[in-house]
């Protein structure tokens, strides 16, 4: 939120904000003439919420902009937003994609179809003074050399190669050692969330559970259209109590790690309100459910019996 608030606007970046990325007549109404791009994430943190993507793809299309996709929470391996028309897509691969949280490293793909050459993106219109060749003696912009890869080839002309924006070598091999065992690591995640979500519905405690990855979900249908092997490794899920019983249950769990982090092989657990959401607006929270009895819980690879034994253990002893 911090950056949307008070970081970009200073470098003429501003953000409007929807409540529900679904509501396409709010989204349509918000494009104007200085609107760059529609910016979603597929699965969103910490409600999991699903964004049609190929439908925001159609209405970014018709205004002349790009969908960008944040899809951290799903990865590559269940979902590919190319594939249902978005333009670019960008990870924290700090995430699943690594799977460890030993490396903090972000991921931009770019599915090379989106025509830049448009007066509302005049950075690929420019000449550049690196782009000039015998091929190119008078127009030498992205755009005009480049092409469709206008964007990715400016991305790592200028902020790769001239600002240093680059993955250490170290960082780069662990990232490469912790992709090798993708689908591996999500396979077993997705089957140990859907189970714990599953488990979590029956506790008498929780009021709530947030995963679109249940069949009940409202969301399902979405959920099956674009995440067949699964929605991915994060649930959230709200107590029936008070927010000192939240707490209680944060210092009652033996396996789970109190790690503002998603996506490890080990087991994470975070109340959104106090780290990861704490910047969010009140009047924004309620309608992502960021509650103070929110607890947002992100799978790794620990026995899913022993994961939800250490959940109910300590969800009983924080309403003893
Ligand atoms: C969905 C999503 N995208 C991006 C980020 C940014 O990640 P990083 O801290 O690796 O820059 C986060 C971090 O929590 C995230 O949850």
């Amino acid at each position: 939120m911090d950056e949307f608030e008070t970081l970009f606007p200073k470098y003429g970046i501003h953000f409007d904000l929807v409540t529900d990325i679904n509501d396409f007549d709010e989204v349509k109404s918000l494009i104007k003439v200085d609107t760059k791009a529609i910016y979603v994430e597929s699965v969103a943190n910490p409600t999991t919420a699903i964004a049609d993507i190929e439908t925001l793809a159609r209405i970014a299309h018709a205004a002349g902009i790009p969908l960008i996709v944040d899809n951290t929470f799903s990865t590559s391996y269940l979902f590919k937003p190319i594939q249902f028309g978005a333009d670019l897509v960008v990870y924290s691969s700090t995430k699943g994609i690594n799977g460890h949280g030993n490396v903090v490293s972000g991921v931009i793909v770019d599915g090379g179809r989106f025509d830049w050459n448009s007066s509302r993106f005049p950075q690929f219109l420019e000449n550049e003074f690196i782009l000039k060749s015998e091929t190119h003696p008078d127009n030498y912009s992205y755009a005009a050399v480049y092409g469709r890869q206008a964007f990715i080839k400016r991305i790592r002309m200028k902020y790769l190669r001239l600002m240093g924006a680059v993955l250490g070598p170290f960082d780069a091999y662990l990232e490469l050692i912790g992709l090798e065992t993708i689908s591996e690591r999500l396979n077993k995640e997705v089957a140990t969330s859907l189970k714990i979500a599953r488990y979590l519905q029956t506790n008498p405690h929780v009021k709530a559970v947030y995963y679109t990855g249940l069949p009940d979900s409202p969301q399902y249908p979405l959920a099956k259209k674009y995440f067949p092997k699964g929605i991915g490794t994060v649930l959230s899920f709200e107590l029936a109590g008070t927010a000192e019983q939240t707490k209680r249950v944060i210092d009652a769990v033996r396996l789970f790690l109190y790690l503002p982090n998603v996506g490890d092989s080990r087991s994470l657990i975070v109340n959104p309100i106090k780290i990861t959401h704490r910047e969010v607006p009140e009047e924004r929270r309620a309608a992502s459910h960021i509650t103070d009895q929110l607890l947002r819980l992100s799978i790794g690879l620990e026995d899913s019996d022993d994961l939800i034994h250490d959940l109910d253990q300590a969800i009983a002893s924080a309403f003893k």
